[in-house]
């Protein structure tokens, strides 16, 4: 892989043994995948940053990149923590845990990163443009933006993203290329998708047929922005899809050849089985949506429902802090409050550990229907929110 001299140095030690390590990283990545050279990324998001999926060895390596002068060179966010930074108390996580999650994030800061914990960066002020070179970590941002956006990222690890981070660089391969970026499966959806549950039984069962393939979408009419995001997620949950095309929606699908291309057809069947499957619970102890992160619309969406109700479960919407601060200034929170339920800002159900709280959890996400079960040992309803919210 060719490297500049200045990257060159950076190999070397000039900038730092930090850099140098990652630099390594990087370049050994890039031979693998075979990268003809390094490319700078306009913003990094990194994952890892829940105390329960990265424990003490994790707090233990952040904390030593950051007390040895790691800084970043990059707009760089974080994907959803453990807890509500500010409101974690009130929502029963323990004080050992708090206090854990609470240093990894004080490590994040020290190195720069912007410490708004979402999987929705693009909605909390982490836009990237149409072709820009960006380096993501959290499996439905990456596909948003590669799909919606049409930006350009690779799926990301961890260490890669810090890497990415603190070097502003990425090897160039992947869908960082054109030819990645071509769709090498048709599919037909032949059914009516009205909410972003519809989306999301879609998702995880196109996820599984296709895994790591592009799909292009026909047949899908209509779709708002959170219908795309819930449709991504699903279909890096149950396969790892990074980018998908939409006819005449979303910005690459135009003008991409889909002669001769192996075709999949979902209907209605295919998707009430996909219901069936992730229905693995009946009587919910909390409804939780906002998975990936729930946008304001969303946010406006619950609120109207719950309006003037008492609900009998928790309820939880999670998103990011400064979506929440926004409904807070529109007193949806006290909208949500008063029925009994709480808007959730930088962590999400899967993150979280909602393992000590509850058994079985309702959701309107393909996503997060995917990996309740095994990552947090859940029961799980999924429908859309108007029916969750109405049995709660
Ligand atoms: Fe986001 Fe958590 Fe879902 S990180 S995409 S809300 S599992």
């Amino acid at each position: 892989m060719y490297l500049s001299s200045e990257q060159e140095r950076m190999l070397d030690g000039e900038m730092g043994e930090v850099t140098a390590r990652l630099m390594r990283l990087l370049v050994r990545l890039g031979d693998v995948y075979g990268a003809d050279r390094m490319i700078p990324v306009e913003s990094v998001q990194v994952s890892g940053v829940s105390y329960k999926s990265i424990g003490d060895p994790g707090l233990a390596f952040l904390r030593d990149f950051a007390d040895r002068g790691a800084r970043v060179k990059t707009l760089t966010f974080l994907n959803p923590a453990g807890m509500d930074l500010e409101n974690w108390k009130e929502l029963g996580i323990p004080r050992d845990f708090a206090e854990k999650q609470q240093a990894i994030i004080d490590a994040f800061r020290q190195m720069g990163i912007v410490v708004t914990a979402t999987c929705t960066p693009y909605l909390a002020g982490n836009l990237p443009r149409f072709r820009e070179h960006i380096a993501w970590a959290e499996s439905s941002a990456v596909s948003f933006a590669n799909s919606v956006i049409g930006a350009r990222t690779n799926r990301e690890g961890g260490p890669s993203a810090l890497a990415a981070a603190i070097t502003g660089l990425t090897p160039n391969y992947g869908l960082h290329l054109d030819e990645a970026r071509q769709p090498d499966i048709l599919v037909e959806v032949d059914a009516e998708l009205e909410y972003t549950a519809d989306f999301g039984a879609l998702g995880h069962h196109v996820g599984k047929i296709v895994q790591n393939r592009v799909p292009f979408f026909r047949g899908i009419p209509r779709a708002n922005t959170d219908n795309l995001k819930g449709l991504g997620a699903a279909m890096a949950a149950s396969g790892a899809v990074a980018l998908y095309h939409v006819d005449g929606m979303t910005p690459e699908a135009d003008g991409m050849d889909t002669a001769g291309l192996e075709t999949i057809h979902v209907g209605r069947e295919e998707l009430d089985e996909t219901y069936e499957a992730l229905n693995t619970g009946e009587q919910a102890d909390a409804v939780i949506t906002g998975c990936p992160h729930a946008s304001l619309r969303e946010v406006i969406e619950i609120a109207r429902l719950v309006e003037g109700k008492t609900l009998t479960r928790e309820l939880w919407v999670c998103t990011s802090r400064s979506t929440k601060e926004v409904a807070e200034r529109m007193g949806l929170d006290d909208v949500i409050e008063r029925a009994g339920g709480h808007i959730v800002a930088d962590t999400c159900m899967v993150v979280s550990p909602i393992e000590d709280m509850f058994a079985t959890t309702a959701v309107n996400s393909g996503k997060a229907a995917t990996y309740l079960p095994s990552f947090c040992r859940q029961k799980v309803v999924f429908s859309n929110v108007r029916k969750l919210l109405e049995e709660a």
